[in-house]
Order: structure tokens, then C-alpha cells, then sequence
């Protein structure tokens, strides 16, 4: 099934990586969720995006110098909209809990190999069935130490492109990029919005049994673009709103 993945949830609408804006996105009917996870102090994972909490929150710092529990305590909505202000930084258990057998969730690793240990040890106490998990990283290290570390899970490569980058360096790197995570054993790759990711480099992963996703997309139009090449999955800020246009067009 093509996925419709919502991106840090239902950001678009509520504070990104809170509860309230993974409950939105599967409300909307989206057919996966995406996190992003970092450590606190004490070495739990916790769903937020940045290196420190200041962007998302009221607090400042680096997540990794505050413990669970600080960082649980700090106001993770208002900054979104004073009528998100209960919301807070949730742990990676939390937001599997939410996650209901029909829906799927792909972690992003944001601190590299040094997560993988405690992430296993969540993943491995979560009623989440294998299949509704996937694994992913930009880093490669990171991505070939999580192939090794979960052999039954969904394990994808981020690729992202430098703006500078021109356009046929772009083409000859991510073709590079598909050929490396097939001799890698990655099961697919998620990449960056670019042009370049058409219908036949979406369909040179398939030949190769490749899974293709692309971020972050909120333009109903391309995402029917994707759709129609063939790609696995496309994160959106605005799941319900992209189901909505889909259904139009
Ligand atoms: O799903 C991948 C995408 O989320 C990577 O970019 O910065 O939104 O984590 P970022
Ligand atoms: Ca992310």
C-alpha cells in the first residue's frame, strides 16, 4: 500500500513530535507516523527534532544535557499556539503506544549508533508488531549498525541533497545512493523532494527491491506525481489535508 506518512505527525496543525500532533495525524487517516528521536541525560529516547529544546519549546538547552524528566516538564505547544500548551516531549514508548495495529511508524535516529542499544530495548517492549516499524538515518554508519541490529525490521537510508548540489550531480548521486543501499541490505531509501526523484529513479528501486519514500511533501499534486511513479510512501506535514486533495484530483 502506498503510505501516506505524517511528518513529525500532523505538524502543519499542532506542535510537531507531541502527542497531540501524532493523535491528529492518525486521525486524519494517516497511514503511518514519522519521529524523530533524540537522548535525554538519563539515556531515555525522546520524539523531538531539534539538538536543543529551544526551537519547540519553552525551555533552552541541549536535549542530551536534560533528564527525562526535565524534559517532560517543559511547555512543548505553546510555541505552535497557546491552545497546544498542555503538550509536551514525549518518549519513543509513548508514541508506539499510539500507534494502532493498522498504522505503521518510521523512527528517525537523530544521534547516530550510540540510540541503537535503548532503542532496541523500547522496540523490543512495545506491542508494535515488526512490520509496523521502521528504522531510519542519514548517517550511514548508523544506518549499516541498525541493518545489523534489526534484521526484522524496515531499515532505511535518508539521502538528502546540499542546495548547491547541481541538478545532474543530483541525478548520478542518488542513482550512486540506490545502488549502495542494495549491496548494503537496506530494504529502501528515503529521499529528499528533489526533481530528480521521478518516475524512473522510483522505479529503478523497484527493479532492484528497493522501498522509496520522500520527504516532506506538502503539495497534493506532486504527491499524486510520486504516487503515480510507484513510490512506497510520502511524508507530509498535512496528512488529512493531502488524503483530501488526493480524493479531488
Ligand atoms: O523523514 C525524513 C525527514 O524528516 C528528514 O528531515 O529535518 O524533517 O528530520 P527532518
Ligand atoms: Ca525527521
Amino acid at each position: 500500500m502506498q503510505q501516506i506518512i505524517a511528518h513529525r505527525g500532523a505538524s502543519h496543525e499542532a506542535p510537531e513530535n507531541t502527542l497531540e500532533a501524532f493523535q491528529l495525524g492518525l486521525d486524519q487517516g494517516a497511514d503511518a507516523l514519522e519521529c524523530d528521536i533524540h537522548l535525554s541525560s538519563d539515556g531515555e529516547l525522546m520524539a523531538i527534532h531539534d539538538e536543543t529544546v529551544d526551537r519547540t519549546s519553552n525551555g533552552s538547552g541541549a536535549v542530551a544535557a536534560l533528564s527525562r524528566v526535565e524534559l517532560a516538564a517543559l511547555d512543548a505547544g505553546s510555541w505552535k499556539a497557546p491552545k497546544w500548551g498542555g503538550a509536551r516531549i514525549p518518549t519513543l514508548a509513548e508514541v508506539l503506544d499510539l500507534v494502532p495495529p493498522d498504522r505503521r511508524i518510521l523512527i528517525e535516529v537523530k544521534v547516530g549508533q550510540t540510540a541503537l542499544p535503548r532503542l532496541k530495548a523500547v522496540l523490543a517492549a512495545s506491542k508494535l508488531a515488526r512490520e509496523q516499524i521502521v528504522v531510519m538515518e542519514f548517517d550511514l554508519e548508523t544506518v549499516i549498525a541498525a541493518r545489523e541490529a534489526f534484521p526484522d525490521l524496515e531499515v532505511l537510508w535518508l539521502i538528502g541533497f546540499p542546495s548547491w548540489l547541481p541538478s545532474w550531480t543530483r541525478r548520478a548521486v542518488l542513482k550512486h545512493r540506490i545502488k549502495q543501499a542494495v549491496h548494503l541490505g537496506f530494504d529502501g531509501v528515503n529521499v529528499q523532494d528533489i526533481p530528480q526523484l521521478d518516475a524512473d529513479s522510483i522505479a529503478e528501486c523497484g527493479t532492484r527491491q528497493l522501498k522509496s519514500y520522500c520527504w516532506t511533501v506538502d503539495d497534493a499534486h506532486r504527491t499524486a506525481q510520486l504516487f503515480k511513479g510507484g513510490i512506497d510512501g510520502v511524508a507530509t506535514n498535512r496528512p488529512g489535508w493531502t488524503r483530501e486533495q488526493l480524493g479531488g484530483l
